[in-house]
């Protein structure tokens, strides 16, 4: 039987999938590449010795969809497909919704219709707003400010929808932190389009010379040093996360709902001195304002994965900023075809 991994091509994905394979599972990867590029699929091999069977198509697409289920032995579905870019999605909110929604659709009735009743789903602390306290449990209200978080949490609804109704058999849904670093290989990591958004990559890119200087959005939160705190995830931590939220789903039936942090809060300036010191290399910022969306402080609570996943974070922000480094060192253009 095999996992199918929508996006398993995009930065978390492909983590997950080499994770997944480490494990000795069967993978089966859809991707339409829209934000990431067919040569993941080279580096995994590399990395593992094996490469995954790949569909390059798009859930929208619901006959190419209804494919990938009626020729393989499906039993479980990790869902990392869709658009991701906060600033995007609030000036074209009707493509997000769109299409994240669409996608999803197309791939739950997918499942349906072959008897498919596991799903991980890729959530986001998105979904807690701007919590009124830290750390973030799992019970605190939800809400969003922006479209794709919107999108986020329609979908984890749904999802619950479907999995009282009985339509679903067990939903995981993973509410993920900051996710930042990369495998160790060095061959795979992150490769946003363009300028990023994110503030890892932006740092990393800085470092090596690719930008003259950071952009640190605001010194006056009430934070340690006045900059934006957050939850910085190494990747592959995450990538486990989501092993062990498989096993547990389909093991047991219902939604569950997991915070996949640290539990650790980081400041930008914190970031920025703990990836000089783990790179050796310089990163030159100026203060410059607030983003508008961004909030002060958020960082998970992650005893729930601790306790019912019997997972937890090992890998402290040194090794994730040694790890940014050396992907973006060895690939400085990202994943050239
Ligand atoms: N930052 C800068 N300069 C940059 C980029 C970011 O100072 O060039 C700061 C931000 O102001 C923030 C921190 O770095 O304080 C982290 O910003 P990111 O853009 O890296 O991440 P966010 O916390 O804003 O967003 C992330 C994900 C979203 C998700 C959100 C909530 O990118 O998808 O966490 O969980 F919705």
């Amino acid at each position: 039987m095999a996992v199918l991994v929508t996006g398993g091509a995009g930065f978390i994905g492909s983590h997950t999938v080499v994770e997944l394979i480490e494990a000795n599972r069967e993978v089966i990867i859809i991707d339409n590449f829209s934000n990431s590029k067919p040569e993941v699929l080279n580096r995994i091999e590399k990395i593992t010795g094996k490469r995954p069977k790949l569909y390059a198509c798009d859930l929208l697409d619901l006959e190419a969809t209804r494919k990938v289920f009626a020729e393989n032995e499906i039993d479980s579905v990790i869902h990392f497909a869709g658009l991701k870019a906060v600033g995007e999605s609030c000036a074209q909110p009707l493509r997000y919704y769109s299409h994240n929604f669409d996608a999803t659709f197309n791939l739950i009735r997918a499942m349906v219709e072959y008897g498919v009743g596991t799903i991980v789903f890729s959530s986001s602390a998105t979904v807690y707003g701007s919590p009124k306290t830290v750390p973030i449990r799992e019970d605190f209200p939800l809400s969003t400010t922006n479209p794709y978080g919107e999108t986020k949490l329609v979908i984890e609804r749904m999802l619950k929808d479907m999995c009282d109704a009985g339509e679903l058999k067990s939903v995981s849904i993973l509410r993920y932190f900051n996710p930042i670093g990369a495998h160790e290989s060095g061959l795979i990591g992150e490769d946003p389009k363009g300028v990023p958004n994110n503030l890892l990559p932006y740092i990393s890119q800085t470092a090596i010379g690719k930008r003259d200087k950071l952009h640190v959005f605001g010194d006056d939160y009430p934070t340690h040093d006045g900059t934006g705190v957050r939850d910085y995830i190494h990747v592959v931590d995450l990538a486990q996360a989501h092993l062990a939220a498989l096993d547990r789903a389909m093991a047991v039936t219902g939604t569950e709902y997991y915070n996949v942090g640290t539990g650790v809060g980081y400041s930008v300036l914190d970031i920025v001195k703990a990836f000089e010191k783990a790179s050796g290399k310089k990163v030159p910022y100026v203060i410059d304002p607030r983003r508008p969306g961004d909030i002060a402080e958020c960082y998970a609570d992650p005893t729930l994965a601790r306790e019912k996943l019997g997972w937890s974070a090992k890998f402290d922000i040194e090794r994730m900023c040694k790890d940014a480094d050396r992907w973006q060192t060895m690939n400085p253009d990202g994943y050239t075809d």
